[in-house]
């Protein structure tokens, strides 16, 4: 059999040792494969990682790569971090946005990440940023994944118009239903529009995936309606609460009741650790919570969690590199999930977990899957976490689309050998 891409002696997330041939865009084999095989392309991965390809399910591409703009968040709180996207937004232009999400993209390709769901906010009228990442949508579909959720940031109903935009973005293409309940002016009117955005979504087929809870307040509660109103409509894993910060703070006793009405309702959680530990405990002195959402606990009762990005470069974070390592890295830190066992899952809730949340089911190194994947400079995923390594090769739907060197230290230390390591490990 010839193929046009044969990826050889990697090493599987699960350990296993294998030759990967593409065909058509497809994984063919996943298996050894003959010396002399025939293929348009031959990648020497011997001892490289060999990855599904990563997933963000959770960004804002309509302000990445804005930092600084109009000014920086000074107090480095979200509610500053919301006033100046206001004030950005109000004169950005659609051109302006889609600059800088396709920026973005390009970026996000050569760190192999291969399907974002990113939020773009439809407070505005004008929905420039709808158009732009629809745009954008459109100009990167051959690559790359790309999902849409109509945000109404200020509020469905706090921030006047923000209903009626957020069914014009639908009615536009975006893909998924968008909200901020504990952003509405009361806890009532967030349950309501919590209530209307998942009758939305349920009358048109779409998924939900709310901005929810996302502050140090133990009282916010939003998720309990969140994930009721998912079994109202049956919604199922349709259903995504995304940060949940809140449930950092809550009280044990409540989240006993609470995390088996998630599990029952089979709604998703997204954690956005890189961005919930900077922003959330900023009203605190000593001790100070650091407001990343219950993911083990949720884990245990088989709720999936996801790792998203949420921020790059924005007013809400000045920092992020399109790196799901470096996402997945920070939240088995503060998750403590450093069991080995819970470091592997670290990993794959970067890749697979995430696609399953997005609800990308054609992807996986398997034979008939898209040929998506990545090549890492590690040998394993926990070295991968540690090291957080180029990625040698990134392959969507059966090309090559980039290509780094590996990192190399040349070692010239008193009383040393010389000698150019690889990789700390080897
Ligand atoms: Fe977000």
């Amino acid at each position: 059999m010839s193929f046009d891409l044969v990826v050889k002696g990697g090493v599987l997330p699960d350990g296993r040792r294998a030759d990967i041939g593409v065909k058509a865009g497809r994984i063919a084999a996943v298996e050894p494969l003959p010396e002399a095989v025939e293929a348009g392309r031959v990648i020497d991965a011997a001892g490289d990682l060999i990855s599904p390809p990563f997933v963000d399910p959770h960004f804002h591409m309509d302000a990445t790569l804005s930092y600084g703009t109009p000014r920086v968040n000074a107090s480095g709180t979200l509610l500053e971090a919301i006033d100046l996207w206001g004030e950005l937004r109000a004169v950005a232009t659609a051109e302006e946005m889609a600059a800088r999400a396709l920026e973005y993209c390009d970026w996000a390709a050569a760190m192999g990440v291969l399907a974002i769901r990113t939020h773009v906010d439809v407070t505005d009228p004008r929905l420039a940023g709808a158009e732009a990442l629809l745009s954008v949508r459109e100009a990167t579909k051959d690559w790359l994944d790309l999902q849409l959720v109509a945000f109404p940031q200020d509020g469905l109903y706090r921030a006047h118009g923000a209903r009626e935009n957020l069914l014009r973005a639908l009615d536009m293409g975006v893909d998924v239903v968008g909200g901020i309940p504990h952003f509405e002016r009361t806890m009532q009117e967030g349950a309501e529009s919590l209530a209307d955005l998942c009758r939305i979504a349920a009358e048109r087929g779409l998924p939900v995936d709310i901005h929810c809870d996302e502050t140090d307040d133990p009282m916010s509660r939003h998720v309990e309606t969140l994930a009721r109103e998912a079994l109202r409509h049956g919604l199922g894993a349709r259903a995504t609460g995304s940060h949940l910060t809140s449930m950092h703070s809550m009280d044990n006793y409540y989240v006993s009741k609470l995390l088996p009405l998630i599990a029952e309702s089979g709604m998703n959680a997204i954690a956005n650790p890189l961005i919930n530990i900077t922003l959330q405990g900023r009203h605190d002195t000593f001790p100070k919570r650091r407001g990343m959402t219950r993911v083990k606990e949720m884990q245990a009762l088989g709720i999936p969690v996801g790792w998203g990005q949420d921020c790059v470069r924005d007013p809400w974070y000045p920092l992020g590199a399109a790196d799901m390592l470096d996402v997945a890295s920070m939240g088995l830190h503060v998750a403590q999930m450093t069991h080995p066992a819970e470091m592997a899952r670290a990993f794959t809730m970067a890749t697979e977990t995430n696609a399953a949340i997005i609800g990308i089911d054609d992807w996986g190194l398997r034979p008939g899957a898209r040929a998506s994947f990545v090549v890492l400079d590690a040998g394993n995923p926990v070295e991968a976490l540690r090291l957080k390594p180029a990625r040698l090769f990134v392959v969507s739907n059966g090309a090559v689309i980039a290509e780094s060197p590996r990192g190399a230290a040349r070692l010239s230390l008193p009383g040393r050998p010389e000698r150019v390591s690889r990789r700390f490990s080897d």
